[in-house]
């Protein structure tokens, strides 16, 4: 099986999480784009998404979808996103896509956050994919010569813009052991916005497409 047709199979396991009604968090990135297209089945019996980027948003339209303001909708029951790497506890590694920022809060949000993902993403210790962190433009070099002392190789994604019209640090080199220390430490520079680690907020399920089908982590 490719990698495309493990992120399918996730996101087909995920749509058992549903709930009857209400309305749904949606996340970014091509898992959870197969999450979306197998929505259309469904979508009659939700009054909508709140979505964690301007892509998102895209396609859940595409598909007839409303797309509706957190601020209007209150908590909501679940959220279903896509990852760059999990641990075993799911603490996670997200921002791949630039979306981290909106994902966090929809996921700061939820009830209950599954996150689908093909079975590479699970890792024994965080860090291999580089760190995103979203940075206020005018304090990109400041935050980088923090994240240096700190041991990391901080890398702009030149060119992008984020959808809150900030930029992306991506850090090299960190190998994070513990999730929500260095959460909570980063979130300390000034200038950073939302830090990729989703230590303090992790998944509450985590479901990986397999060769053998798919495979939930409940920690
Ligand atoms: C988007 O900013 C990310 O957090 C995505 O959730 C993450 O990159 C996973 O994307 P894929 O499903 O494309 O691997």
């Amino acid at each position: 099986m490719n990698a495309e047709e493990l992120k399918r199979q996730a996101a087909e396991a995920a749509l058992e999480y549903l709930p009857d009604g209400g309305v749904l968090g949606i996340g970014t990135g091509s898992t959870v784009n197969h999450f979306i297209d197998l929505l259309a089945d469904v979508k009659g019996r939700y009054e909508g998404a709140v979505s964690s980027s301007e892509a998102s948003t895209e396609r859940l339209k595409k598909i007839g979808i409303p797309v509706l303001d957190l601020n209007a909708v209150g908590d909501l029951e679940i959220y279903v996103d896509g990852a760059d790497e999990s641990n075993r506890y799911l603490h996670l590694i997200k921002g791949g896509g630039g979306a981290l920022t909106r994902e966090k809060i929809i996921a700061a949000a939820s009830k209950k956050f599954v996150c689908i993902a093909d079975e590479s993403k699970l890792v024994d210790v965080l860090g291999k994919f580089p760190l995103p962190i979203e940075v206020i433009p005018m304090a990109r070099s400041y935050v980088a010569r923090q994240l240096v002392k700190l041991g990391g190789t901080p890398v702009w994604r030149e060119g992008f813009v984020t959808d809150n019209g900030n930029i992306i640090l991506d850090v090299h080199n960190l190998e994070i052991t513990e999730p929500v220390k260095l959460e909570t430490e980063l979130n300390q520079i000034a200038g950073v916005v939302t830090v990729g680690i989703f230590g303090h907020r992790p998944a509450d399920v985590l479901i990986l497409g397999t060769p053998e089908g798919p495979r939930t982590i409940i920690p």
